[in-house]
């Protein structure tokens, strides 16, 4: 029995030597130490020894026990170690590599135009006021001077969807409804928008696009006001030394009519391509509201007056960046947008 004992012993020793992963030597203590395994097996067989040898064979397998365990602990130390180092060396991070730039957003050069025009109309004490696209014939033609089978209707070709409803061919229904709205009392707005015209897309026409509507009421409101204001925002948006010349026009909501032009602020009035050799650029449409308007609005004309102005961001943007082609603004190509990244202020 001694025998087999240190057989025993020199076997699982020679096992615990022999085993490469905390897996296989956790499968030797089992297979050796375990509860049915051979040590056990002999604990369990003392019984049936004589007396007198028991206390011998009981130190004996206590001993085998114990060193079997003391060599199996130390291995089991060593292998555990080296799997930890093996771990962290297959996590290892360099931490001197390049890292991935992440990429960041900034805003649409058309939604910056129109946040800037916004701005400096808010600074004049104006309100932001906003109106649906989809319009009934009364709002954007009718309650400005346009009845129907009026010429002017034309210069505006329009979407219908039904007999009285459309979508808005310009932001200048939101004058009739802001009117509407105030019931007689004075206002300043600025309307800013999409709309829609049946027109063939190409480089400077597009079916849809943004305006952006200016309404002041109130009483002895007169055309230097619309005047001085328009100089102040042309100043603001294009540079101080700009000039503006205010041209006769015609809007059938506005009476008398005119269309802004501001000093070309490529050459300075010189002439070049920008201002087509003219040495002016045609910026907006604007005007003293019409009487009839007013009235349609609940104002009396003879107490209170206005004056309007209508503008395309589109235009100002691609003036001001020199950007050539207006389907830029919605295909949503990246390499454009991009572009406006650094002018972001
Ligand atoms: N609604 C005009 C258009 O779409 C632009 C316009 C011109 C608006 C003169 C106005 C204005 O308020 O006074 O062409």
């Amino acid at each position: 029995m001694e025998q087999q004992l240190n057989q025993l012993k020199e076997e699982a020793l020679g096992a615990i030597r022999s085993a490469d992963s905390v897996r296989s030597l956790n499968d030797i203590r089992v297979k050796y130490l375990g509860k049915k395994g051979p040590i056990t097996d002999l604990l369990k067989g003392m019984g049936k020894l004589p007396a007198e040898e028991r206390p011998k064979m009981g130190a004996l397998v206590n001993e085998v026990r114990g060193k079997v365990t003391e060599v199996l602990e130390a291995r089991m130390a060593v292998l555990e170690e080296e799997a930890v180092s093996r771990k962290l060396e297959a996590e290892a991070i360099d931490v001197t590599l390049p890292g991935t730039p992440a990429g960041t957003g900034n805003h649409h050069p058309l939604t910056r135009i129109v946040e800037e025009i916004e701005d400096f109309f808010i600074s004049m004490g104006y309100e932001v006021a906003e109106g649906p696209e989809v319009e009934k014939d009364y709002y954007n033609f009718e309650a400005l001077n346009l009845p129907k089978g009026h010429p002017a209707r034309d210069m505006q070709d329009s979407f219908y969807i039904t007999e009285d409803v459309l979508l808005r061919t310009h932001t200048s229904p939101v004058q009739a409804r802001t009117m509407e709205a105030k019931e007689g009392q004075p206002f300043r707005i600025i309307c800013p928008g999409k709309v829609y015209r049946r027109d063939n897309d190409d480089a400077t026409h597009s079916h849809q696009f943004t305006q952006i509507e200016g309404l002041v009421v109130g009483e002895n409101i007169r055309m230097s006001d619309l005047k001085g204001t328009l100089d102040r925002f042309a100043k603001k948006m294009f540079g101080e030394e700009r000039e503006i010349r205010l041209r006769p026009s015609y809007f059938p909501f506005t009476e008398p009519s005119v269309e802004m032009d501001i000093s070309c602020f490529k050459c300075g009035g010189e002439g070049c391509n920008v201002c087509k050799g003219t040495g002016w650029i045609e910026i907006l449409g604007a005007g003293m509201v019409h009487p009839n308007v007013l009235r349609m609005g609940g104002y009396d004309p003879d107490v209170m007056s206005g004056f309007a102005f209508g503008m395309g961001p589109e235009r100002i943007a691609m003036l001001k960046y020199g950007i050539d082609d207006i389907r830029h603004f919605y295909t949503d190509d990246v390499r454009f947008i991009a572009q406006f990244h650094r002018a972001e202020g």
